[in-house]
Order: C-alpha cells, then sequence, then structure tokens
C-alpha cells in the first residue's frame, strides 16, 4: 500500500508558510507515495491550489488527518490535531519540544511518531535537511531589511550633488548561521559591519563576509568546541567593550540563542541610553525573551529615540522561499524512509534517532523526557 502524506494548511496564527510545496508534493507522488493536502494550504505562500500537480485534495484538516500516514506541518500540531491522527501515524515539524509540552505528552499519549526539525543533528549528512539552518538564514536578511526600513538614514557611502553621505554602522550579535546572513545583507546593502560572538570559530567566518569581528579580549572557548560560562570579570570584560560597540552602532541585529534555554541578555537598557535617537535594535531572538532587555515579542518599543524591533516570524515574511526550503528540508529527511512508495523508518540512522521526539509511547529525546517526566 502506497504511504499517503499529509499537509494541513497551518492554522497558528500569523503562519503563512505551507510545509509542502508543488515541487517537493510532486517528487512524493513520483517517489510512489500518495500526497494529500487541505485545500488552500499553500495559499497565504502564494502556492494556489492549482499549482500542485498529481496530489489529491481534502476539504477539512480533519479530512487530511484520518486519512494520512504522514502528517507534514510547519508548527506543532494542536491538541485537537494529535487527537485526530490516525493511529501509527508519524508527525515531522517545528515541534518546539522545548516550549508545547502538552503536545510533547499527547504525542507520547497516542503513541505517535514524531521527529522534531529542530532535534536534526547538525552533522555534515545532514545540512540538506536543517530547517532550523534554512528559516534562520531568512530571519537574518528580513531582519537587516526591517532595520533599513526603520533607519532614518541611508546603508551605504553615497556621494551626492548634495555631498558625500556617510555609510551606517551595524553591528550583529550572534554569528550563527542568522548573524551570517544578516552580515552578508548588511554588506551588500553597503553598512560598514562589525560582529560579534562568544565562539571564536566564528572570528574567521565573520571576516571572510568583509565584516570586522568585535574582540573582547574574552575566549569563552571551552571542550568540545562549545562555549563555556564566563567568570564575573571576564562577563564585565566583554560587556565593556561590547556596550561601546553598540552606542555606535546605528543599527544593531542580535540573534543569540541557546536551545531550549531563554535567549541571554546581551544589551542592557543602559546600553540602549547610550545609543543615539534615531538607531534601530532588531532582536531575533525576541520569541526566546530576547537579548535586549527591552525587547517585547511582536512589538517596535521606542526608548529615548531608540527603536527596539522584537522581531517574530521573519522567516514567514518571506513565506514562499521559506516555505520551498523547508518542504525541500522535509523531503530531504523523509526520502531514505521511502522505499518503492512505503514508509520504512531505519532506527539505526542517527538523523531519524536523534530527530525522533516520541515513538512508541515514549518521550525520545532525553531533555525533553526529563523536563516533562523529571
Ligand atoms: P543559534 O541560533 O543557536 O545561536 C546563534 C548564535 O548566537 C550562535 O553562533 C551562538 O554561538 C551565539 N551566541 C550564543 N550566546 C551568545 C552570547 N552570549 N553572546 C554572543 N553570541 C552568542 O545558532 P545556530 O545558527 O543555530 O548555530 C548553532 C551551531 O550549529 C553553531 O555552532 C553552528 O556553527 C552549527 N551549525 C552547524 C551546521 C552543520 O555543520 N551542518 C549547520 C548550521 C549550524
Amino acid at each position: 500500500m502506497p504511504v499517503i502524506i499529509g499537509a494541513l494548511r497551518e492554522s497558528a496564527p500569523r503562519e503563512t508558510r505551507v510545509s509542502l510545496v508543488p515541487e517537493v508534493a510532486e517528487k512524493l507522488a513520483q517517489s510512489g507515495a500518495r500526497v494529500l493536502l487541505e485545500r488552500g494550504a499553500g495559499a497565504s505562500a502564494q502556492f494556489p491550489d492549482a499549482a500542485y500537480r498529481g496530489v489529491e485534495w481534502a476539504d477539512s484538516a480533519a479530512a487530511v488527518l484520518e486519512q494520512s500516514q504522514v502528517v507534514l506541518a510547519v508548527q506543532p500540531l494542536s491538541l485537537e490535531h494529535i487527537q485526530a491522527l490516525k493511529p501509527g501515524a508519524v508527525v515531522v515539524g517545528f515541534l518546539q519540544p522545548y516550549a508545547r509540552r502538552e503536545e510533547v505528552k499527547a504525542l507520547k499519549e497516542r503513541r505517535i511518531t514524531s521527529f522534531a526539525m529542530e532535534l536534526v543533528p547538525r552533522i555534515s549528512r545532514a545540512q540538506s535537511m536543517d530547517a532550523l539552518s534554512s528559516q534562520a538564514a531568512i530571519a537574518g536578511y528580513k531582519a537587516v531589511l526591517i532595520a533599513a526600513n526603520h533607519l532614518p538614514k541611508f546603508l551605504p557611502m553615497l556621494t551626492t550633488a548634495a555631498g558625500t553621505i556617510r555609510p551606517a554602522q551595524v553591528l550583529v550579535i550572534g554569528a550563527g548561521v542568522a548573524g551570517l546572513q544578516a552580515i552578508a545583507t548588511a554588506r551588500r546593502l553597503g553598512a560598514v559591519v562589525e560582529a560579534y560572538d562568544v565562539r571564536g570559530a566564528t572570528r574567521e567566518q565573520v571576516k571572510s563576509l568583509g565584516a570586522k569581528f568585535v574582540e573582547t579580549g574574552v575566549s569563552a572557548e571551552g571542550a568540545g568546541g562549545y562555549a563555556r560560562e564566563l567568570t564575573e570579570e571576564e562577563k564585565r570584560k566583554q560587556q565593556e567593550v561590547l556596550d561601546s560597540r553598540i552606542a555606535a552602532a546605528d543599527a544593531v541585529v542580535t540573534t543569540a540563542s541557546v536551545p531550549g534555554r531563554p535567549a541571554p541578555k546581551i544589551i542592557p537598557r543602559a546600553a540602549v541610553e547610550r545609543m543615539r535617537p534615531g538607531s534601530v535594535i532588531v532582536d531575533i531572538a525576541a520569541e526566546q525573551g530576547g537579548n535586549c532587555e527591552l525587547t517585547r515579542a511582536g512589538e517596535v518599543v521606542t526608548h529615548q529615540g531608540v527603536k527596539v524591533v522584537g522581531a517574530v516570524g521573519l522567516a514567514g515574511e518571506l513565506a514562499y522561499n521559506a516555505s520551498e526550503m523547508y518542504a525541500r528540508n522535509l523531503l530531504n529527511f523523509l526520502k531514505p524512509a521511502i522505499q518503492k512508495g512505503e514508509l520504512a523508518i531505519d532506527w539505526s540512522d542517527e538523523v531519524f534517532a536523534q530527530a525522533c521526539l516520541t515513538h512508541a509511547g515514549e518521550i525520545k529525546h532525553e531533555p525533553t523526557r526529563k523536563a516533562i517526566e523529571g
């Protein structure tokens, strides 16, 4: 029996992306699977129903859920949707294991096999499945455009008949995937860019994008390439250097986060108060509590003339490309589990094993299990 792979119209507020785009739906259908979509699934990402070929349609989420053996999603399924899943179903999506405990418990209790895209290991072989990276790159790009829109200044240097305009100074804090894309975007727009990360390994990446690495004189490299906890003295020294670079910036993009933990607070109120009026902070970590003390998720706070943008759902603002990239990540993840149109998960494959959140009535991801079950 060919596996039925279903995709819903996302129901979370503000979610504009879709888990299956026409190109990927067609590939799954060609691999022998049956693809079932809820009508209008891709509409908010600008993929009308008519763009999909070789798929089947259902009029409601319930109809997709009761037939599908595999359900693809962007956001965690609601409790109601989890109850409507077919016994033995497989769910793949951003399941937010750290935040959505009730949903994780429901998945476990219903003995659903669920894979969280956040848990796909970040090994070379799994790069094509790395949805955190694909969506973070979009967020980094968009954050710079938002900063540019709020700034009462140009980003590039301009030489005009009315004189020369100095380029804007952009500071990027956190040089992971989002931060590196923010640096590249700000550079393309002509800004002078500086960046900082606690991991010294990012220094060369920052420089290769034409930005200056902010040297705090503190190295947080611990065992295995991870950052270590700083001493109080080191923290003070680091904050002193960073505060002066924040004060010099026209726009700051912050992206620092730690999985499963609140985002580190890097920009205190006092640092915002040292910035020039008209400056902008775009805080990509807003949903995890924010890197700036004044950040409020989903809002723009103006404090002494400085705008602090609590950016949320940035990838969804580029819903078309974000969905394309996400759907390809899902396809690359799922492909090895579809053999001649049938589902066969190889549990000895570390990608499946590590991405698995719940299976056979157990929470498989240890940190989530500990958080929920103690
Ligand atoms: P993330 O979104 O978890 O965090 C963003 C950045 O913030 C990171 O670079 C982190 O070092 C930095 N950060 C955390 N606390 C900070 C602080 N107090 N001050 C300044 N910066 C701080 O990171 P992302 O982008 O998801 O990447 C996580 C890790 O995974 C990185 O080590 C990255 O190199 C690695 N990675 C590996 C891939 C692969 O090999 N397939 C693909 C993508 C990422």
